[in-house]
């Protein structure tokens, strides 16, 4: 696990954005993972940014979203495949159809997670997945004591979570849907790369748990300490309680640019 501090959380996006750049450079088809929350939006903005004005296209490449609630009417704004679509894949060049969701509005939600699964599988497997992780470190919603195998599927969102999430609903959880199809945790392992990003205060207890942590059900980002390929990046407020801050920013800080992230 490769964890990058830096000062603000706007100096994460050319980072991350580069990652993507290089990855679609060599690889236009890529399959891409999508997180929603307000975490990812400024390497979302970046990468509008780097769209219209140095070329980055989409064209090729297919994304698929983390989760989705379950019931919210197909035109809600705050389902997440409209929160995508107007926060970044609206803005770029993907060809319609390309970005997809787990079905939050199946009459059958179980297989409807199976064939989200599927759907990754025949698209062969996500090339980036972008993270967002929630202050009690669940990551998509993933929700703490959920199982580390676990596949796309119904999950009850936790009261914290849907107050945290009550901001988008006009500040009233009672709109908030109380489930959601979410990719599970193994299924998010077998992303060739996962960047998480965490930003803020509210994030600090997390990210230690989960970066220097025990890897348990009780911090579900912690899974991403057996990920092959995962790479963490947090602003400072984020990284404030974490114990080895000098060996991160020194092993970012002598790494040669040709290795990315
Ligand atoms: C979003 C998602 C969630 C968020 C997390 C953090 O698709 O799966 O795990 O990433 O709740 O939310 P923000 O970024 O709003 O703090």
């Amino acid at each position: 696990m490769e964890v990058i501090i830096v000062d603000r959380p706007e100096d994460a996006a050319p980072i991350v954005a580069e990652a993507y750049t290089r990855l679609l450079t060599r690889k236009p088809a890529a399959v891409l993972g999508l997180a929603t929350g307000s975490t990812p939006l400024g390497v979302y903005a970046e990468l509008i940014r780097r769209h219209r004005e140095e070329g980055l296209s989409f064209a090729e490449a297919r994304a698929f979203l983390l989760d989705e609630y379950v019931g919210l009417p197909a035109d809600h704004p705050e389902r997440y495949r409209a929160f995508i679509e107007r926060e970044f894949t609206g803005h770029v060049d993907f060809e319609p159809g390309a970005v997809v969701g787990p079905d939050g509005l199946a009459e059958d939600l179980e297989a409807a997670g199976h064939a989200y699964d599927q759907a990754i599988k025949a698209a062969g497997g996500i090339d980036i997945q972008i993270l967002g992780i929630g202050a009690d470190g669940h990551l998509a919603f993933n929700m703490p004591m959920s199982s580390l195998a676990s596949r796309t599927r119904l999950k009850t969102l936790t009261p914290k979570t849907r107050q945290d999430n009550a901001r988008f609903f006009g500040g009233d959880i009672t709109q908030v849907p109380t489930h959601c199809l979410t990719q599970g945790l193994g299924t998010i392992m077998e992303s060739r790369h996962a960047i998480m990003l965490g930003f803020g205060r509210g994030k600090a207890q997390a990210i230690r748990e989960c970066v220097e942590g025990a890897v348990s059900s009780h911090w579900p980002a912690s899974i991403l300490q057996m990920h092959p390929h995962a790479t963490v990046v947090v602003d400072d407020d984020a990284a404030s309680q974490l114990a080895f801050t000098g060996y991160y920013r020194a092993t970012y800080a002598g790494k040669p640019t040709w290795q990315g992230i």
